[in-house]
């Protein structure tokens, strides 16, 4: 399977990857890794993988940007594409021509906190200030909607009375690294069957 990796920031989601694949974890290649920013530190993880790198800038490219996003994803041609925290909402024509085939990792527990503007700290900034004493990470599939696509796999973080948003976005982060691998693993092996907004995992394990 040929995977295409996005991402905005510092790229430790797309690290998970890359370590997952060179231990065997996924029997897959990633035959790119492309970012919205040019100081990304994500292409940097992906050079030092030799992995090809792309950058195209949203601030450059302005309205020619999804058309040129669209035209490199087709000419990579790949059977999956993983939003590895990308912070660019996908154009409804790009997420069209991928059905089923993109992946999106979101910091908290859909449907709670997410939608446009909930990415990153603010999504963890809104759960401290909400009070929940639950929060997590989601991995699902992506439709035309911002974080509504059928969902794939969740996993709790509890929150202690001593967490700050800060403390609350390290521990989602670190669950995030075991639960993205682990869903590239089965959409690569073939064991997620999509029913309607359900996912059927096949031959699910424990974390
Ligand atoms: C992750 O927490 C990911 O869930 C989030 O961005 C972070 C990227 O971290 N994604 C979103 O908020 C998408 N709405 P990283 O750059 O260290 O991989």
């Amino acid at each position: 399977m040929r995977l295409v990796v996005m991402a905005s920031g510092n790229g430790t989601d797309l690290q998970s990857i890359i370590d997952a694949i060179e231990a065997g974890y996924i029997k897959a290649q990633i035959i790119g890794v492309v970012s919205d920013k040019k100081e990304a530190y994500a292409l940097e993880r992906a050079k030092k993988h030799g992995i090809p790198a792309y950058c195209l800038r949203k601030k450059e490219l302005k309205e020619n940007f999804f058309k040129e996003l669209l035209s490199l994803l087709e000419s990579l041609n790949p059977d999956g594409i993983i939003l590895a925290g990308f912070l660019t909402i996908l154009s409804e024509e790009i997420v069209e021509r991928f059905p089923n085939k993109i992946i999106n990792i979101h910091p908290s527990l859909i449907p709670a906190f997410c939608g446009k503007g909930f990415y990153g700290m603010r999504v963890h900034q809104a759960v401290y200030d909400y009070g929940v004493k639950y929060t997590g990470c989601t991995v699902h599939f992506v439709d035309k909607g911002t974080d509504t696509g059928p969902i794939i796999l969740q996993e709790v973080v509890k929150i202690e009375e001593h967490d700050t948003p800060e403390s609350i976005a390290k521990k989602v982060l670190e669950v995030e690294h075991k639960v993205l691998p682990y869903a590239v693993k089965l959409f690569v092996e073939g064991k997620l069957k999509v029913e309607g907004r359900r996912v059927k995992v096949l031959d699910k394990e424990d974390l």
